[in-house]
């Protein structure tokens, strides 16, 4: 004993060396013992040295009025206390109050506990204990309050709780026991309290339980109980709560025979509970809660439960009641906050004097079979925060009154028959958060451009209605949408650009309606995007290939004819054809516009004459019969009205587009002429010449021509190319430059197949043409690539026919201009003259 007293001394270094032989008191070495075990940030521990050894006065530390040095409570709530509980708490045998709820303790309960025979309070809730309850408690026979809640304690409640007889409350709610109740619960007479929801035990409640004559509250629910509800339950004269929700309990209600029950909260939801609800439930008068939902009861509701005015709950959602809704219901229940009889076989029409319900916070009425129309008086429901009346068979139009329930916050009124349009009123509701859903009716007529009012709304949805015209852009401003779902209406014109200020979106279904335009490239910005259906519109051009359009799975684009990809996973054509089929993208167009040149195998001497005349007749010269016309109408259209997206390149005197005409599936490439850079007139004049007259496998092959003029009276002028899928040589050669940097670099082989070609192209130029020609503008970005890699010279705006090969590029009536080609690929000569000319000039 002393040596324990001595260690104990060494464990505790600031107990005064002085006052060690006076310790004969076991509670203090009780509570020292108790501060080497348990640790606290709380710091309170540490003040547990008071050197005057009045330890009844450290902090949470009782002692008893008639043995002063006896230690009578421990209180220490909420004061981040670690550790075990160590065994030792059973020298503290004068004891009768344990209140630690709300810590950190761990391990397990120390059957330690049961020494303490005169504890009558034991509150560990709310810590982290694990193991089991000790059936030692049963010891503890002046126990009459044990909470245990919130804890981690499995196996099963020890029968022996049952017989002390003291006991008044048990709380054992969330933990993970299982087993039955067991059987003696219910004999002491002074049982007020038994809560052990959110467990998992199993069996009937036993039958002294429901027999007691004191209990107030009976908590069971979240556990699997089973077996019927004990009638005697419902005869009880002291029962306030009983609650038996989310259990398998079976059999139908019991009938109710005494006057005044005191019960206010009856929660029976969630079991396989069935038959007729008993009139007898009128008894209980007192009801503030009655919770019927989730169980298979049917027949019709007893008009007399609707006489219950205390309630300020009533769930009988999810089973088969029949009948009406009775017309008095906004004159007997008037405390009434939650109402919820959804998904039953209701029918008949929504009381107007549901408007009297001035409590009325959540009304559910979903899924069942009521029709006519809304009573206008809804709108005098000043408290409403949820309407839900999905899926029946209401019709009319929806009540602009509803903007007057100012503190709406979920609207539902999908999948019914009403029409007309959405009363603007709607869109004043700032509190309209939850979601406002009119999906699946016959709404029509536009979406009001007031919609922007929702600012507040997470979730729309309006699919599956009559609605037309343009989605307001406005809706934009909506900024709090994360579900957005219009899908299934009559809706044209373009996806508002104002879209891009939906960056929280994580659902937007725009599919099947006339929406027409491109997909707008913000939509691949948006990172918490999941679900994107634009599906059966009338979209047009790329698709975008970032953010979200990365996933195939997330993104629905069918049945949209125009829209083309850049990679083959969204199953769309790609927007630059990768045939090797030639032909075919020359079959498209052999078609000269109104005031087009031709594109016909004039020889090289009759370009001559051309050249000479300096007149370029505009011949509509047909190679084949049925050719089409190709206006400036069809060009817009093919280029998406040029469309920066389609912007393949872009030189001095020209821009080139991908362009893709409707009747056929390849792209082509357009050359649009800038016809107000100086040189530009000419340069189409040159490259139609150059081209018209050029025919080999290594030079870039005109489709047609067109030369007209705009709807604004100005001069147009484009050639219309075959497109090369692999681009310019430079691209190649300079991937980082020109924003390919996915491109591999070429191999060897590639490189020299290259050089070949530009070679056999140029030796045709100068020595197999008649006259000669020389390109005189020779870089890589004017060597484009076919889809087998093969080269082919473009871009003939600066070639030249060459009376002799004598002639030079540099002896150019263009001089003007300064000299032809491009800076770091004109022969020296070239870049001589224009030198001179510059010194010349200044
Ligand atoms: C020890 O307790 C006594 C009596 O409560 C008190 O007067 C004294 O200030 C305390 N001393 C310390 C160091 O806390
Ligand atoms: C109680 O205290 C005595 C000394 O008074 C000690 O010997 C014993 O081990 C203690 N009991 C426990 C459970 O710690
Ligand atoms: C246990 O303590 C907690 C926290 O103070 C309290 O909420 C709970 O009611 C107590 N348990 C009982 C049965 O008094
Ligand atoms: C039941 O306990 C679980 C954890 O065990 C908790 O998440 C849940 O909220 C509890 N439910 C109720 C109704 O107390
Ligand atoms: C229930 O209590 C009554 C008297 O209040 C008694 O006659 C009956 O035996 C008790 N039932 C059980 C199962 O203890
Ligand atoms: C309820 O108590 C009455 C007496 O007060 C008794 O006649 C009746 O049988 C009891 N009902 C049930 C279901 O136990
Ligand atoms: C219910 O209470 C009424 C009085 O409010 C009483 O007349 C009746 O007998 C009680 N029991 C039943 C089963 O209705
Ligand atoms: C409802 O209560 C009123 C007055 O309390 C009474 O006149 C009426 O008969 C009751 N209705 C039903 C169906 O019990
Ligand atoms: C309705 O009840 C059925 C069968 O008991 C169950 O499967 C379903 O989940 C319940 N629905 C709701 C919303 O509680
Ligand atoms: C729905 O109500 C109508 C009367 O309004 C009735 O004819 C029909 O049978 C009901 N349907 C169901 C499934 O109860
Ligand atoms: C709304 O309530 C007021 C008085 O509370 C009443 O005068 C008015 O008629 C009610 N409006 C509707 C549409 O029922
Ligand atoms: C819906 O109500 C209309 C009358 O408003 C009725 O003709 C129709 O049969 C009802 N539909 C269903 C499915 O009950």
């Amino acid at each position: 004993m002393p040596l324990a007293i001595f260690l104990l001394t060494l464990a505790a270094p600031s107990l005064g060396v002085t006052y060690l032989h006076d310790v004969s008191n076991t509670d203090l070495q009780g509570l020292l013992c108790l501060k080497l075990h348990l640790f606290s940030s709380a710091r309170f521990l540490t003040s547990w040295k008071n050197d005057s050894m009045q330890f009844c006065s450290w902090f949470g530390v009782s002692c008893s009025k008639r043995h002063p040095s006896r230690v009578v409570a421990l209180d220490f709530e909420s004061l981040d206390l670690h550790g075990q509980i160590p065994s030792c708490i059973s020298n503290l045998t004068f004891v009768t109050r344990i209140h630690l709820p709300n810590n950190k303790l761990s391990g397990q309960i120390t059957t330690e506990l049961g020494q303490l025979s005169r504890l009558q309070y034991l509150n560990l809730s709310s810590n982290n204990l694990g193991g089991k309850i000790p059936g030692t408690l049963s010891s503890c026979s002046r126990l009459q309050i044990i909470d245990l809640a919130l804890n981690s304690l499995s196996g099963s409640i020890p029968e022996g709780l049952g017989t002390l007889t003291s006991l008044s409350v048990l709380r054992l709610t969330g933990n993970n026991l299982m087993g039955n109740i067991p059987l003696p619960l219910g004999s002491s007479s002074s049982l007020i309290s038994v809560i052990l929801t959110n467990n998992s035990l199993t069996g009937p409640i036993p039958p002294l339980l429901t027999n007691s004559s004191s209990l107030q509250v009976l908590a069971l629910t979240k556990n699997h109980l089973s077996g019927e509800i004990p009638s005697p339950l419902f005869n009880s004269t002291s029962l306030q709560k009983l609650a038996l929700g989310l259990n398998s309990f079976v059999g139908s209600i019991p009938t109710c025979t005494i006057n005044g029950s005191p019960l206010q909260y009856l929660i029976l939801q969630s079991n396989n509970l069935a038959g007729t609800v008993p009139s007898t439930l009128r008894n209980f008068t007192s009801l503030l809660w009655l919770l019927l939902g989730d169980n298979n009861f049917h027949g019709t509701v007893p008009a007399s439960l609707y006489n219950l005015s205390a309630l300020t709950y009533l769930g009988m959602g999810n089973n088969s009641f029949t009948g009406e809704i009775p017309s008095s219901i906004g004159y007997t229940l008037p405390s009434i906050q939650i109402l919820i009889l959804q998904e039953n076989l209701f029918q008949g029409n929504l009381p107007s004097s549901l408007g009297n319900l001035q409590n009325l916070f959540l009304l559910s009425i979903s899924q069942n079979n009521l029709s006519g129309q809304i009573p206008l008086s809804i709108s005098n429901l000043s408290q409403l925060n949820e309407l839900h009346l999905q899926e029946n068979n209401l019709s009319g139009p929806i009540p602009g009154g509803l903007g007057r329930c100012k503190n709406l916050e979920a609207l539902n009124l999908s999948s019914n028959s009403f029409h007309g349009s959405i009363p603007i009123e709607l869109f004043t509701l700032l509190s309209l958060s939850k979601g406002l859903d009119l999906s699946h009716n016959q709404l029509s007529g536009n979406i009001p451009p007031e919609i922007s009012g929702l600012i507040n709304l997470g979730t729309l949805s309006i699919s599956n209605n009559q609605f037309s015209g343009k989605i307001p852009s406005t809706l934009g401003e909506c900024v709090h949408l994360e579900y957005l779902h219009m899908k299934a209406n009559l809706l044209d014109g373009r996806i508002p650009e104002s879209f891009t200020n939906l960056r929280g979106i994580i659902v937007l279904d725009i599919s099947q309606n006339n929406l027409s335009g491109k997909i707008p490239e913000f939509l691949e910005t948006f990172s918490d995007i999941e679900f994107l259906n634009l599906s059966f519109n009338n979209l047009e051009g790329p698709v975008p290939t970032g953010g979200i359009f990365h996933n195939s799975s997330e993104v629905f684009l069918q049945g949209n004819k125009k829209l083309c990809a850049s990679s083959p996973l969204l199953q769309l054509p790609l927007c630059s054809s990768k045939t090797s089929k030639k032909r075919q993208a020359l079959r498209i167009l052999k078609i000269v516009g109104p005031v087009s040149l031709a594109v016909i195998p004039l020889s090289c001497f009759m370009v001559i004459l051309l050249t000479k005349t300096k007149k370029v007749k505009q011949v509509a010269q047909q190679r084949n019969k049925g050719l089409k016309k190709l206006s400036l109408t069809d060009l817009v259209r093919a280029t998406d009205n040029f469309s920066s997206a389609n912007l393949i390149g872009s030189g001095r005197y020209g821009s080139v587009y991908r362009a893709r005409f409707e009747s056929e599936e390849h792209t082509v490439a357009v050359k649009v002429f800038k016809l107000d850079q100086l040189g530009a007139p000419k340069s189409f004049l040159a490259e139609c010449k150059a081209l018209r007259n050029t025919r080999h496998r290594n030079l870039v092959r005109v489709i047609t021509a067109c030369s007209t003029y705009d709807p604004t009276g100005y001069e147009f002028k484009a050639l219309v190319l075959e497109c090369m899928p692999n681009g310019s040589l430079e691209s190649w050669l300079y991937p980082k430059l020109n924003k390919y940097g996915l491109r591999r670099p070429l191999s060897l082989s590639s490189r020299i197949v290259i050089a070949m070609d530009i070679a056999s192209a140029l030796d045709y130029l100068h020595n197999h043409c008649s006259p000669p020609m020389a390109h005189c503008d020779l870089k890589p970005s004017n060597v484009l690539l076919d889809d087998v890699m093969g080269a082919r010279l473009a871009d003939f705006g600066l070639a030249k026919f060459l009376q002799s090969f004598s002639y030079s590029c540099r002896h150019s009536s263009t001089s003007i201009l300064g000299p032809r080609g491009s800076i770091g690929y004109i022969a020296p000569g070239a870049l001589f003259s224009f030198k001179e000319k510059t010194f010349s000039t200044s």
